[in-house]
């Protein structure tokens, strides 16, 4: 399995980071890393926002620039890989190509990326409203094709003498880039590319360049559909059929006993007011549930068109989908993953419960691994490195130790 931690205090939520683990946002990270590094694990990863939501702004946190974070974490760690978030939507090609290839340098051969295409922050470069998904998408393969072409304008190491940087030339429907690179490629050779976004254009993309999909999925069938239709997508792409792997976000909560797993992921989201609740219902799928009883049916006749404009295509679908699939009450619907989190594969209890949901997950074709969301505790985070990772060793479903020191080498990338 591929296995990765996403360093964000997700345990933290509703409650202030204020005299928890450290004042220093970076030494959190640093600290985080490190202990996944212990575990063996092939990377940590950090998200990303350009713009900052109202419930963190009232909070004062502070969403460090993930690639200069992951800079820092570079040189306090040897060997796990380090994937930074940068949008297509909003920076250079020449800028990010650069700022990735330092990573990789600073790193030693560490770094990933993970292709996002946003979902908001547009006003804060000089934009009224995100441009609608196909455009973004096609902003997105073009910015992603133009930094490869970057990164491949240096010469290979140990080429012949003589052999010439590669000027790029880029005259595209969204940028000019003439090229070449500022910083040869590192030996480590390509950064691998992560991608986060399951829309048709998603996966589209995805199948075409990325080595791994970070997804949402909150049922194992959500799961196994994506992963069977990357496959096939990746073929047709004339690429391997296990050229994508599927990461979903695992957010758990374990403890000694399933009683405390259980309160740890009520209190995790208690701070959430009905209220809060129909307003996600609102931004994901605008729906206003708001006039309903907790006891009525949702029904999808009760939703907006399916083809409305909304946020996040990946998100309104799964919610959407899980709505017609089971004609949930409003309150099942308002405790559902889709609704408190960003729908994610949420799993509750002890060690050995937590570990057998990965491992029915696994064998059931539906994941080739997971990035970790420590959810409830800091306690419970100990508990998935000291006991839950040393079980998945024993069990062969995952390196006791690393054999490589690259990220492409972790993840087997040839
Ligand atoms: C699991 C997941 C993680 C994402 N993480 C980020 C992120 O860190 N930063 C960001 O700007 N957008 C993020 N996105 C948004 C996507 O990049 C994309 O803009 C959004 O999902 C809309 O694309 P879609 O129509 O394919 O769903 C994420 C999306 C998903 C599904």
């Amino acid at each position: 399995m591929v296995i990765g931690l996403s360093l964000t205090a997700t345990w933290l939520k509703g409650r202030s980071r204020a005299g928890d683990i450290t004042a220093n946002p970076v030494s959190f990270d640093v600290g985080l890393s490190q202990m996944a590094e212990r575990a063996g694990l092939d990377f940590v990863f950090k998200p990303d926002t350009l713009s900052v939501p109202p419930a963190a702004q009232a909070r004062g946190m502070a969403q460090l620039d993930p690639t200069i974070a992951l800079t820092a974490v570079a040189l306090q760690t040897e060997r796990i890989g380090l994937v930074t978030t940068v949008s297509t939507s909003f920076n250079p090609p020449f800028v990010t190509a650069r700022q990735l290839q330092s990573l990789h340098w600073v790193s030693n051969g560490r770094a990933g990326w993970n292709i996002v295409t946003s979902i908001e922050g547009a006003e804060n470069f000089g934009q009224q409203g995100m441009p609608d998904p196909a455009t973004r998408y096609r902003k997105a393969v073009e910015f992603t094709e133009t930094v490869r072409r970057l990164w491949r304008s240096h010469p290979a190491p140990g080429s012949a003498d003589g052999a010439e940087l590669q000027p790029v030339g880029h005259a595209g429907e969204f940028f000019q880039v003439r090229g070449p690179l500022n910083i040869p490629e590192h030996p480590a050779g390509e950064i691998p590319l992560f991608q986060a976004g399951a829309s048709d254009e998603g996966r589209g993309f995805a199948a075409s360049v990325a080595d791994a999909i970070f997804a949402a999925t909150p049922d194992m069938a959500a799961a196994r559909e994506l992963r069977a239709d990357l496959r096939r997508r990746a073929v047709d792409a004339s690429r391997a059929p296990d050229a994508v792997r599927v990461l979903p976000g695992l957010y758990f909560f374990i403890a000694r006993t399933r009683e405390e797993a259980w309160a740890l992921h009520r209190r995790a989201h208690e701070h959430l007011s009905r209220e809060t609740r129909l307003d996600k219902v609102r931004a994901i799928l605008g729906a206003d549930l708001s006039a309903m009883r907790d006891d009525e049916t949702v029904v999808p006749a009760m939703l907006p068109d399916g083809d409305q404009p909304v946020r996040s295509r990946t998100h309104a679908d799964l919610l959407r989908r899980y709505i017609a699939q089971n004609q949930p009450s409003l309150r099942v619907l308002l405790a559902r993953p889709e609704v408190v989190g960003s729908a994610h594969w949420v799993s509750v209890g002890t060690v050995d419960d937590v570990l057998a949901d990965i491992i029915r997950w696994f064998d059931a074709e539906a994941i080739d691994g997971f990035i970790a969301l420590p959810g409830g505790s800091t306690e419970s985070m100990r508990l998935f490195f000291d006991e839950l990772m040393p079980k998945l060793a024993t069990r062969k479903l995952f390196r006791a130790a690393y054999d490589s020191t690259t990220l492409r080498g972790h993840l087997g990338i040839v």
